[in-house]
């Protein structure tokens, strides 16, 4: 059975990565390691396991050149630990010189969700907004947008809106079913929103020609396949000039319960606004265990860290010290440390987290307004 990747779906859930990349032609990426001064944690932990072209956005970065990085999201409920991922690489390219575009897809969750644009505008800027600011996303060269609102300079606007109404001479109905299979009136609306959102900044209304770097979960990859084709399509084109855009990929942060981490599901997630008493009881009730199932099997046979989730979040995001996990993952298979003891340095390192993270809130939300004039 081949992988299929629906954009749409809140149930994706990849069994085999490096299938993936074969299948969908994207880039392993350990070969990128050695060309990244200070790599983040998830990419030398080979979280990050694949991109496009970040060869371009590598040496950018490492010779100090104009970059964009730009994302999406979609402002559905909670802003959980899944959605830090991605809060966590826009901040480390900020930091990194990019020039930082951050998209809230209101119209796609408008036409495809159908929630009203109000209440969206609320989530995107209490939810991601906030969070992103608590978490070190800063106003200078940062542009928050929204799709039905993209800018308050007439020449900006325009430039986008127009490109949005042109990039579907690009493609074909047989080639978009190809890679989307069933479509709908709101999903075609919402990809031709979304391949320009990804090419308008090299437009000469906002940065010119500069590599744009678009990290998303793996679930977007149709979009950025779609787009790289139409900008290599447009190319010798006189009124666009696009390079095909980059991209990298992180797998999936588990769910508690295993499967996905789901704003649909509350007790698959531990939000960053969950007080971390209520963290601590979810890990101790849901986070799905890969240990035996009494204490004597267990001492005796080990643990299987790979399917059990405390241990992948402690991988994933709140151990960074490398000895230390080793350590973390050779007790657990040897059978020296118990769930319940892991399960314990999860909390510890949650609880620390959420509590200063709660308290940055609050200061975040007085800087909103620096983010939303422009
Ligand atoms: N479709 C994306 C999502 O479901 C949101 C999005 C809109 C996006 N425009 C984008 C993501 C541009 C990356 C780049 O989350």
């Amino acid at each position: 059975m081949p992988e299929k990747i629906d954009p749409w779906s809140s149930k994706l859930e990849v069994k085999n990565y490096d299938k993936l990349l074969k299948e969908f032609g994207i880039q392993d990426f350990e070969n990128m390691l050695k060309r990244i001064r200070e790599p983040m944690l998830t990419m030398k932990r080979g979280i990050v396991f694949g991109h496009r072209d970040f060869d371009r956005v590598a040496s950018a970065m490492e010779k100090k050149k104009k970059f964009v990085m730009l994302t999406g999201l979609m402002p559905s409920g909670k802003f959980h630990l899944g959605h830090k991922m991605v809060a966590d690489e826009i901040i480390y390219l900020q930091e990194r010189g990019a020039r930082t575009y951050i998209c809230v897809a209101d119209i796609e969750a408008y036409n495809t969700r159908n929630q009203s644009l109000d209440k969206l505008r609320k989530t995107a800027i209490e939810e991601y907004l906030v969070n992103y600011i608590a978490l070190g996303l800063k106003p200078r060269n940062c542009d928050f947008y929204f799709q039905s609102s993209r800018s308050s300079d007439p020449e900006k606007a325009n430039a986008y809106y127009k490109l949005i109404g042109m990039v579907s001479n690009r493609t074909t109905m047989n080639e978009m079913r190809a890679i989307y299979g069933e479509l709908t009136p709101g999903k075609i609306m919402s990809i031709f929103t979304q391949v320009a959102d990804i090419l308008h900044p090299e437009l000469p209304e906002f940065e010119g020609e500069c590599p744009v770097v678009v990290p998303v979960g793996v679930d977007q990859d149709p979009h950025i396949r779609l787009t790289r084709d139409i900008a290599t399509r447009m190319k010798g084109n006189k009124e666009f000039d696009f390079m095909p855009p980059c991209s990298f990929y992180h797998e999936f942060m588990p769910g508690l319960k295993g499967g996905k981490m789901s704003s649909s599901d509350p007790n698959s997630y531990i939000a960053l606004t969950d007080s971390p008493k209520a963290a601590k009881e979810k890990v101790i009730k849901y986070a799905f265990s890969g240990g035996r199932d009494t204490v004597k099997e267990h001492r005796e046979r080990g643990g299987n860290p790979d399917i059990d989730v405390s241990y992948q979040m402690l991988r994933f995001m709140f151990e960074p010290d490398d000895s230390r996990l080793k350590k973390i993952r050779d007790d657990y298979m040897s059978g020296a440390l118990l769930t319940g003891e892991l399960k314990q340095f999860l909390i510890e390192k949650l609880t620390a987290f959420l509590t200063s993270h709660q308290k940055k809130r609050e200061s975040a939300k007085k800087q909103v307004d620096k983010f939303l004039k422009k």
